[in-house]
């Protein structure tokens, strides 16, 4: 079997992510931060020991600005609902995923206005001074998708993050895509909110996510419940991060996550880049060289995550989808990838894509194969006409 769904979701872990989440589940998983005793211990030394790397991925100045959530939509919602009022104003890319075009749907629906911004149709980049055009003076929030889950394409977050700080507004970016695979950087970025996924470039596993909330904004909670702190109060406490992480939290998602990560810091987000970075150009290679592919990716990959979207021609993308899945036990993902509004940005609504994704596990050989197979569909509808 050939995993290439990275994108949703990676698979396989590493052997290190499979072990720690057993043996904590085993010897460790007490309830953190409730109860003095070694068990809710270990728990909590567990989940701070994984604030501590998640800070350090991202350069956050403090650990308890990190917020544990169940993924990104879950962080995603959380930056969005605790912090926009009706009569605030909000500009965004028009390649965002559901995750962030549902939310402002319905907050659109509460008083809030949203301003859209398409990517320039040729390059697939949208500039920093489109997005500072767009401010006006009522707008709040500034919030975009780093890197686009249809196309891969990494936006200039750094160029927008200046931009917006000079306008003095709050900068919220989707990093679901680019953790675990390009460097983030939020006081360099001057990033207020920043969302992703413990479970894709992470290596941790699903049921995992995160926020990270600068000094520069506060948000309302929207659960309140125990926090194993200031149990006296029937208020919700406001210390950072519990006031934002009420209920007994996924300890052990959150363990497989912490593996996740010092994997990734052994292994260094440098080498992960290089090796992802020459598979996607072997795939790139491979399959331009069919006549019937036909990629919808930029020319300059250097900007560009190890997703590969792609259509063979007279073939619908769920049918090369499913011939892949069962034909050559290759997993794929085609359709609209929950993001409706970028395929139709990038010309692929409303049948979609096939989308290819890589991760750091994935091999030359894996790549071999896909081509392999996209090469013997391609033969089997030429010699059928
Ligand atoms: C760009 C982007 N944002 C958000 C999400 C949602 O992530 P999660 O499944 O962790 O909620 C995804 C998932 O594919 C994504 O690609």
């Amino acid at each position: 079997m050939i995993y290439l769904d990275n994108a949703a979701t990676s698979w396989p872990k590493p052997e290190s992510v499979y072990q720690a989440m057993d043996e904590f589940l085993r010897k460790s998983a007490g309830n953190p931060g409730r109860g003095g005793h070694s068990m809710a211990l270990a728990a909590e030394k567990v989940i701070e020991e994984t604030r501590l790397l998640v800070a350090r991925l991202i350069n956050s100045p403090e650990v308890n600005r990190i917020i544990f959530t169940l993924n990104c939509t879950d962080a995603l919602n959380l930056g969005l609902k605790g912090l926009l009022k009706a009569g605030d104003h909000v500009v965004t890319s028009r390649i965002g995923h559901n995750s962030l075009v549902r939310p402002l749907r319905k907050l659109e629906g509460q008083g809030i206005r949203i301003t859209r911004l398409p990517p320039n149709p040729e390059t697939g980049f949208l500039s920093a001074r489109d997005i500072e055009e767009a401010i006006e003076e009522d707008t709040k929030l500034v919030v975009v998708t780093h890197a686009s889950n249809v196309s891969g394409i990494i936006q200039p977050i750094e160029e927008y993050g200046a931009v917006v700080r000079k306008h003095g507004r709050v900068f919220m970016v989707d990093a679901a895509q680019t953790a675990g695979t390009y460097p983030l950087d939020v006081e360099a970025s001057n990033v207020d909110l920043l969302a992703f996924s413990g479970h894709k470039g992470l290596f941790g596993p699903p049921g995992t996510g995160v926020l990270y909330l600068s000094d520069r904004v506060e948000l309302d909670s929207l659960r309140e419940g125990g926090t194993g702190s200031n149990s006296e109060l029937e208020e919700q406490p406001i210390a950072l991060p519990y006031r934002y992480e009420s209920g007994t939290p996924n300890t052990v998602g959150i363990a497989g996550l912490r593996a996740g990560l010092k994997y990734i810091f052994e292994q260094g987000l440098e080498r992960i880049r290089v090796h992802k970075q020459s598979l996607l150009l072997q795939l790139l290679e491979g399959l331009s060289r069919f006549p019937e592919v036909i990629l919808y990716t930029p020319k300059d990959t250097s900007m560009q995550v190890p997703i590969v979207p792609f259509n063979l021609k007279g073939w619908e993308p769920a049918e090369v989808g499913a011939i892949l899945d069962q034909a050559f036990d290759i997993k794929t993902r085609p359709g609209l990838h929950c993001a409706a509004a970028a395929h139709r940005t990038y010309g692929t609504y409303p049948h979609g894509s096939v989308r290819i994704s890589l991760s750091f596990l994935n091999t030359s050989e894996d790549i071999e194969s896909v081509l392999q197979a996209v090469g013997k569909i391609t033969s089997s509808k030429n010699r059928a006409q």
